[in-house]
C-alpha cells in the first residue's frame, strides 16, 4: 500500500469454550501499520467485528510489555510468533508482509484447557507454583537479604532462571506438551539461592508431584521449549532439577545436603 501500511488476511482459531468443537474462521486486517504490535492488530480487527455486530476474537493479554506472560497466542506455528526471544505482545507488525496469511491458534495441551478462542486457561501453573515455588523461611527485612554474600555467577543463574513469566510458550511447544522447562525455571531460581536452601528438597518433590497430577507430559529432551521460549530460558535448567529430584528421591535430606555442599 502507498501509505505503507498492510492488508492482511488472519486465519484465526474460534472456539465457543473446551467442551465445544472449534474451526478456524479467516478475516482481513486492513490498513495496518507496520508499528503496530501483534495484539494492537487484534484490537484493530476486533473493533471493526463489533462495530459489524460480530463476536470479537477473545485473546489474553495485560502487560502488553513483556512481563506478564498473558499473551499466549500461537503465530504461524511459533508460540509468540517468529521472532526468538520476544513475547506476542512484543512482535512488531513489520516482521509480516503486505498481503499475507497468518494463522493464529491457541496453545495446545490437554492441561490449558480452552476457556474461549485462543484464551486458554493456565491455572495449573499457579497450582505448581502454590505447591512449593517460594521460601517460606523468615529471612529478615530487604537489608539482610542483601548483607548475604552470593558469588555473582551464581545470582547471575538465579535471576535468568528468575526471568521466566510463565507464559506457557514451552508447553505449547513440546510435542509432549511438558512443563518441565516452565518448573525447572521456579525450581532452579529458588534452589540456587541461600534463602531457598531448606526447603530445596521438599519444593521440588511437590513441584514435580503437582506437575504430574496437572496432566503435562514427560520431557524427551527435545529442546523445543528452550527454543521457543520468550525469556530464553536454558534446558540446563532442567538437567539441575532432574539433579535435585533424583538426589531428594534416593538419599535423606541431611545426605542431600552434604552431598551439594
Ligand atoms: S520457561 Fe519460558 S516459555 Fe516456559 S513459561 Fe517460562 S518464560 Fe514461558
Ligand atoms: S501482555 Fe504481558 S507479556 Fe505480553
Amino acid at each position: 500500500m502507498s501509505n505503507g501500511n498492510m492488508n492482511l488476511t488472519l486465519k484465526v482459531w474460534r472456539q465457543k469454550n473446551a467442551q465445544t468443537a472449534g474451526k478456524f474462521v479467516s478475516y482481513k486486517a486492513e490498513n495496518i501499520s507496520p508499528d503496530m504490535s501483534f495484539l494492537e492488530m487484534l484490537d484493530v480487527v476486533n473493533e471493526s467485528l463489533t462495530h459489524k455486530g460480530d463476536e470479537p476474537i477473545n485473546f489474553d493479554h495485560d502487560c502488553r510489555e513483556g512481563i506478564c506472560g498473558m499473551c499466549s497466542l500461537y503465530i504461524n506455528g511459533h508460540p509468540h510468533g517468529p521472532k526468538r526471544g520476544i513475547t506476542t505482545c512484543q512482535l512488531h507488525m513489520r516482521t509480516f508482509h503486505d498481503g499475507e496469511t497468518i494463522t493464529i491458534e491457541p496453545w495446545r495441551a490437554e492441561a490449558f484447557p480452552i476457556v474461549k478462542d485462543l484464551a486458554v486457561d493456565r491455572s495449573a501453573f499457579d497450582r505448581i507454583q502454590q505447591a512449593g515455588g517460594y521460601v517460606s523461611v523468615n529471612t529478615g527485612g530487604v537489608p539482610d537479604g542483601n548483607a548475604i554474600p552470593i558469588p555473582k555467577v551464581i545470582a547471575d543463574e538465579a535471576f535468568n532462571s528468575a526471568t521466566c513469566i510463565g507464559c506457557g510458550a514451552c508447553v505449547a511447544a513440546c510435542k509432549n506438551a511438558s512443563a518441565m522447562l516452565f518448573v525447572s525455571a521456579k525450581i532452579t531460581q529458588l534452589g540456587l539461592l541461600p534463602q531457598g536452601q531448606p526447603e530445596r528438597y521438599r519444593r521440588v518433590q511437590s513441584m514435580v508431584a503437582q506437575m504430574d497430577e496437572e496432566g503435562f507430559g514427560s520431557c524427551t529432551n527435545t529442546g523445543a521449549c528452550e527454543a521457543e521460549c520468550p525469556k530464553e530460558i536454558k534446558l540446563t535448567n532442567i538437567a539441575r532439577m532432574n539433579n535435585d529430584y533424583f538426589s531428594a528421591k534416593l538419599f535423606r535430606e541431611e545426605e542431600v545436603h552434604e552431598q551439594n555442599h
